[in-house]
């Protein structure tokens, strides 16, 4: 337990009880914040923040998603998000940036001049999906339609699509839910990506319906320098039950096994298989800091982006 927290706030860092906003902040009325989810793992050589860049970039995209300028550089959050790391003194974490139009009138559309505050909280997080294997619920939402919104960015009013979707498992056995598009085509879980393996090959959503996950994209790195084919393409809920494995990706799930989706077992058994195990391992291996990957980034190191 560490003694204060403080959250990086507009480019200071606040004692967290002091970090406070208004009650008429336009995010607050109309979902108008974007956020990362970003996980710090504690190597064998010190701490390091996963795919810290990628993080950022897509923040940087989603908060133009809304019209907003950043503040700060990508360059900058990377830096601020480091700082934010280690003022809190966590060996591991789990890392909240987030950005939102402030008070600045009620309307929905945000002024020319709108304030943006941007904001950085880290927390303890251990396993999000506790089960080692889990239970998937598909729910009765569609997942947000690519035409109403801009579907890839991570906006926080689009969680109120993936919590009505987790508000129907509560009182449930299941650990997840999974979310359909208006077509029936499988998208997504509530804040994961989702793989099958089929006769040894690798299928996950393509892009479009789905956020572009970020563990989605270093699995389809991870199993291609594996040897194994991955495509990017629509299935639907059966195929899922006629694989013979499946698994969530995501910053807060990792690499999660799906053991069942509505009540029936994957391949039959339910059973965890070999892709979905190596997939895993060398996921942890690459976060353990335990091979050499360019996917990590230490406290100590400062982060450059190439420009081109
Ligand atoms: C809706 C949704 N899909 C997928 C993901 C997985 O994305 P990532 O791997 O970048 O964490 C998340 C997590 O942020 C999410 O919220």
């Amino acid at each position: 337990m560490i003694e204060q927290a403080y959250i990086w706030q507009n480019g200071l860092f606040v004692e967290k009880e002091k970090a406070v906003t208004s009650v008429m902040t336009h995010a607050l009325h109309y979902g108008t914040a974007v956020f990362e989810g970003i996980r710090a793992y504690k190597t064998v050589k010190g701490t390091a923040i996963l795919k810290l860049k990628e993080h950022m970039q897509r923040f940087n995209y989603s908060m133009c998603a809304l019209g907003m300028s950043s503040p700060y550089s990508i360059e900058e959050m990377c830096q601020a998000v480091i700082d934010t790391v280690r003022k809190n003194t966590y060996d591991a974490c789990y890392i909240r940036p987030l950005a939102y139009y402030g008070e600045g009138g009620v309307g929905v559309l945000p002024k020319e001049d709108h304030p943006i505050e941007v904001i950085i909280a880290c927390l303890p997080m251990g396993r999000y999906l506790t089960a080692d294997s889990v239970d998937v619920l598909v729910s009765k939402y569609i997942r947000i339609h690519p035409d109403s919104t801009i579907c890839d960015a991570k906006i926080a009013g689009h969680y109120v699509n993936s919590m009505l979707a987790t508000m129907e498992r509560r009182g449930t056995h299941y650990h997840e839910v999974l979310l359909l598009d208006v077509n029936g085509n499988v998208t997504e879980g509530a804040a994961q990506n989702i793989f099958i393996v089929k006769n040894n090959e690798i299928i996950t959503t393509p892009l479009g319906t789905i956020l572009n996950g970020i563990t989605r994209r270093l699995v389809i790195q991870i199993a291609r320098e594996s040897g194994y084919t991955v495509h990017e393409r629509y299935f639907k809920v059966n195929d899922i039950i006629n694989a013979e494995e499946a698994f969530f990706s995501g910053t807060a799930a990792e690499i999660a096994p799906i053991r069942s989706v509505n009540d029936q077992k994957v391949g039959g058994t339910g059973e965890i298989g070999i892709v979905t195990t190596h997939i895993k391992k060398c996921f942890k291996e690459i976060t353990q800091g335990l091979v050499e990957s360019d996917a990590l980034t230490y406290l100590t190191e400062t982060v450059r982006l190439e420009h081109n």
